[in-house]
């Protein structure tokens, strides 16, 4: 009996174009899953549209509408748990996952980050601040990761790295540009293995 596909949530906070990768992805029959639900912290982003236009239902659940991490935690959870979701993708998603979420789908939550982690991570680290700081770092090489999120930002266990050069008189959005095409790949190419290597 094949197994149904993988039914994923993803959280974004900004353009989406990794969900967009990740809906092109499933669409070509290369990742075995289905985005259930597409979690946003705010409206009024692009990923919004793109889920909307996928037919995907799109949840805003906003922290600054909640007294509490517990009363946060509560609404994701029944978010996810409505969803019937299998596994968590935070895909340009910049806030911290409470630690409910993180226990009760603990090894279920990927995140993908423009650096090769652990460097170039953590709090405040998000966007073009990431690229800024790989250019004035000196480094020769950037790239991106995807790894498993915990209570921290970026911290968790790093799942799949890609490297890209850094070139002379790179720009932070030029070096942007080019960890991102390479975010696109890998994303969905870790989503896949997840897919592949579940239990018949
Ligand atoms: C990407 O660089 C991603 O790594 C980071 O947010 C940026 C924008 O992602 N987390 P998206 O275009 O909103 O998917």
């Amino acid at each position: 009996m094949p197994l149904s596909p993988l039914r994923l949530a993803v959280f974004a906070s900004g353009g989406g174009s990794n969900l967009g990768a990740l809906l092109d992805a499933i669409a070509a029959g290369s990742v075995d899953a289905c985005v259930a639900v597409v979690v946003t912290d705010r409206p009024g982003i692009g990923a919004i549209d793109r889920a909307t236009a996928a037919g995907v239902d799109v949840q805003t659940v906003a922290p600054g509408d909640f007294a509490s991490e517990a009363d946060l935690a509560a609404a994701l959870l029944a978010v996810l748990e409505a969803a019937a979701v299998d596994l968590v993708v935070l895909a340009g998603y910049l806030k911290r996952i409470p630690q409910a979420v993180v226990e009760a789908y603990d090894g279920r939550i990927v995140n993908v980050h423009p650096a090769l982690l652990p460097d170039f991570g953590g709090a405040g680290m998000y966007g073009r601040r990431v690229h800024e700081a790989v250019l004035a770092s000196g480094a020769r090489e950037s790239g991106c990761t995807v790894h498993l999120v915990d209570a921290d930002y970026d911290r968790g266990p790093i799942l799949a790295q890609v490297r890209v050069p850094v070139m002379d008189g790179d720009t932070p959005e030029r070096l942007a540009a080019r960890v991102l095409a390479e975010e696109h790949r890998l994303l969905p190419a870790v989503v896949a293995t997840f897919a592949r290597e579940r239990e018949p």
